[in-house]
């Protein structure tokens, strides 16, 4: 197995800022936790936390994050952005692009995004994101973008219902996960100087999303409702069409693209009540 070692990262990273500071951790309970607890004491926009294991990989809305020890990238990067706590979606936008377009660069597969915050390569999730920030007076402070991705993980070894993949899964060998990671911070930083230059990645990010334009299925804690994704907004929220004409919009959820057959259904069953 490739050793992710701090020397390693920093060997041929070509980044200014991002990955210039590394806190390596053969194990530790979660990347997010070290790093929020690393900026609360002023540790530098940049600084990035990598772990060849967590004992407690958070994923959103709670859910644990499971990666067996050496299969996978599980980092998290801290910033320092002049924004509005309401914009910190950018910074999960803007990750999701660069860890996208690293992974078609160095692979070749076809990743793309999940509104909110998912990696997908061919249909199956093969990571995730989590943002959490500190914020006074509705400024950020910092935010704290996690990030796990199933680069050289057997899917055996996670619940089927998962329906997760990996890089390995779909290319049928391992992928070096320094390469990754130093192409994923490259992209993600040269996404952050435009972000910086006040370019707003929402227009992007949203034709990155595979799930915009079709019929879906949205899961949240209050039930379930189908419509059409139609759009997404500057900060991230997702449009959806009910199928008695409402434009409902949401922040978090999670989203299954239906069928065809599953699709033509609802639209014969036209304007009613949305499903919960
Ligand atoms: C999700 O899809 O729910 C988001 C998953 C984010 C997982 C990563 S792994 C590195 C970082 N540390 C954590 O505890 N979580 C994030």
């Amino acid at each position: 197995m490739e050793a992710l070692t701090t020397t390693a990262i920093l060997n041929g990273l070509r980044t200014h800022t991002l990955g210039r500071q590394v806190a390596y951790y053969q194990t530790t309970a979660s990347t997010n936790a070290v790093a929020k607890a690393l900026a609360a004491q002023g540790a530098v926009e940049g600084t990035l936390v990598i772990a060849d294991e967590q004992t407690a990989g958070r994923g959103r809305l709670d859910r644990r994050w499971l990666a067996p020890p050496g299969t996978s990238l599980l980092f998290s990067l801290l910033f320092r952005p002049q924004l509005a706590v309401a914009r910190a979606s950018a910074l999960t936008m803007i990750c999701g692009l660069g860890v996208r377009q690293a992974i078609r660069e160095l692979t070749a597969l076809p990743a793309q995004l999940k509104w909110p915050n998912d990696i997908m390569v061919r249909g199956r999730k093969g990571g995730g994101i989590l943002t959490e920030v500190s914020s006074s007076a509705e400024r950020l402070d910092w935010a704290v973008v996690g990030i796990g991705l199933n680069v050289n993980l057997p899917v055996a070894a996670l619940p089927a219902e998962f329906r997760a993949t990996s890089l390995q899964q779909e290319l049928g060998r391992s992928t070096s996960r320094v390469k990754l990671l130093q192409l994923i911070l490259l992209h993600i930083e040269q996404h952050y100087l435009k972000l910086q230059a006040g370019q707003w990645p929402s227009h992007e990010w949203a034709s990155a999303l595979e799930t915009l334009g079709q019929r879906v299925r949205l899961h949240t804690a209050e039930g379930a409702v189908e419509g059409l994704a139609e759009a997404v907004d500057d900060e991230g929220g997702l449009a959806l069409r009910l199928d008695d004409g409402q434009l409902l919009k949401v922040w978090a959820g999670d989203l299954v693209a239906l069928t065809s057959s599953e699709a033509a259904a609802g639209e014969e069953k036209g304007p009613g009540p949305p499903t919960r």
